[in-house]
């Protein structure tokens, strides 16, 4: 039973020990009088070896029928073997058949994507994706860990909203009764409410995006965590941003090695990943960009080249601030000037930082300070087209005790991707929401 059951992941504790394995045939091979069973229990997949005088004769026919994804119960003695993956192997002595798998669609041969997008619900199973996954799980964790043990309190927002956070294009929306309601598109909003409050908070949850854009970096569905802090300002997010990028970093590579180097991951580039960041405002970004050949217009927004080429001129995550207003949401506040006085009403640049991934994963985080001015964000509202009784509770964080604050989101999709090195975030959560993938 659960406790104290033996897991292949806890090997090295049973050296010598006969114990009870439960789960299924990853592959099998014979060889002479050999038999070879690579058995995974959902922890990591061991060696079996089946010999004759070592297990029963049933347990020798029994491995003759068994298939790829067969459910089996083995039992036999741990021992060490350098060849077997982690260092050890067991010496199979029963073998009891709990379901012999029919013909498994997923075999050790190429499949191409769609494929394996279809058979998502098996895909799990396979090694890369179960290391990713792993991974994904440590990091999911370690997020929350993060702001918990730095004194944040946890604020969920609700998924089911009247309003837009980021922009009116990606909403998707839904009956509520007798109204429209939208799938959220980030807590921010709201967590802005828990930062009054609490002082410093964290959102964590699913969020929503009508993104129409078939890229390596964009879900429908995807995890956003999102501090949200009282008096603080731009610089102080981009240093909570880094240390906790630095934070999932390091955990990472201390509990999920095993699964890094499964992925192939090149560990030396993640052990180099320490904050400080570097910081760079958009218009020096603009400059980088001319340098490297792939130069765009004051105004417009970074695309996949564009990230990319700052990833590679800095080999590490970069955060770009002061961006143009223009490209930002309504919450932001602006300035004139960078640097410039702390007056500030409507201006050319929004106090936001986004960190950009090296290697092409893209922004990992976004964030920045919010406008504090009751007067200013109802002018803003109202700029964008939006229905001011929709933000009369967030106006009201402004009339009755306004300080400075700011926050970021990040997504974790993303950061599982760049951490593991997979090349696209679909395979960073169990079953990825895409535009044209719904099933399964
Ligand atoms: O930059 P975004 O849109 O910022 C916000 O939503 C803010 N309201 C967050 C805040 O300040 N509290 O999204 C934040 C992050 C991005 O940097 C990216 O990591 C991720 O969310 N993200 C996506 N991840 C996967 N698929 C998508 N379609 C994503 N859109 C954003
Ligand atoms: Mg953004």
């Amino acid at each position: 039973m659960w406790p104290n059951r033996f897991f292949i992941e806890n090997a090295s504790r049973y050296d010598g020990q006969i114990v009870r394995i439960q789960g299924w045939v990853y592959h099998k091979r014979s060889s002479g009088k050999i038999k070879f069973l690579m058995i995974r229990d959902g922890t990591g997949i061991m060696q079996g070896i089946l010999l004759k005088g070592e297990c029963g004769d049933q347990a020798l026919l029994d491995f003759e029928r068994l298939t790829q994804e067969s459910s089996i119960e083995i039992t036999g003695k741990i021992r060490k073997e350098p060849r077997s993956p982690g260092g050890f192997e067991v010496g199979v002595q029963t073998l009891r058949v709990v379901q012999l798998a029919e013909t498994y669609p997923i075999t050790p041969k190429e499949h191409g994507v769609e494929f394996l997008m279809a058979h998502r619900h098996l895909w799990v199973r396979s090694t890369r994706q179960w290391a990713a996954l792993r991974v994904r799980s440590t990091v999911m964790h370690s997020l929350s860990h993060f702001f918990e043990e730095n004194g944040f309190i946890r604020f969920d927002s609700p998924i089911l909203t009247p309003s837009a956070c980021e922009g009116t294009s990606t909403l998707f929306s839904t009956q509520y009764f007798d109204e429209r309601a939208y799938l959220t598109q980030s807590g921010q909003l709201y967590g802005e409410v828990g930062a009054m409050a609490f002082g410093k908070i964290y959102v964590f949850g699913p969020t929503f995006r009508a993104e129409k854009s078939k890229t390596r970096k964009h879900l429908t569905e995807f995890w956003m965590v999102e501090p949200e802090v009282a008096y603080a300002d731009l610089e102080d997010t981009m240093v909570l941003g880094e240390r906790l990028i630095e934070y999932l970093v390091q955990t990472v590579l201390s509990q999920r090695s095993a699964e890094l180097e499964i992925l192939q991951r090149d560990l030396r580039k993640l052990e180099a990943i320490r904050a400080p960041f570097p910081r760079i405002s958009y218009d020096e970004g603009l400059k980088i960009l001319v340098k490297r050949g792939v130069g765009i217009l004051w105004g417009e927004d970074l695309g996949a080249p564009h990230e990319s080429a700052l990833g590679d001129e800095f080999g590490k995550p970069v955060f770009l601030h002061h961006m143009p207003s223009q490209i930002k949401s309504f919450y932001f506040k602006q300035v004139d000037s960078i640097g410039g006085p702390g007056v500030m009403g409507t201006g050319k640049y929004a106090l936001g930082c986004d960190l950009i991934a090296p290697d092409g994963y893209g922004e990992i985080i976004g964030g920045g300070q919010r406008e504090e001015s009751t007067e200013v964000l109802r002018a803003r509202i109202q700029e964008n087209g939006l229905k001011e009784e929709d933000y009369s509770w967030y106006l009201d964080l402004r009339r009755f005790g306004s300080v400075p604050h700011a926050g970021f989101g990040l997504g974790a999709e993303r950061v599982v991707a760049w951490l593991t090195g997979i090349e696209h975030v679909r395979e960073s959560i169990p079953f990825p929401r895409m535009l044209n993938t719904l099933r399964p």
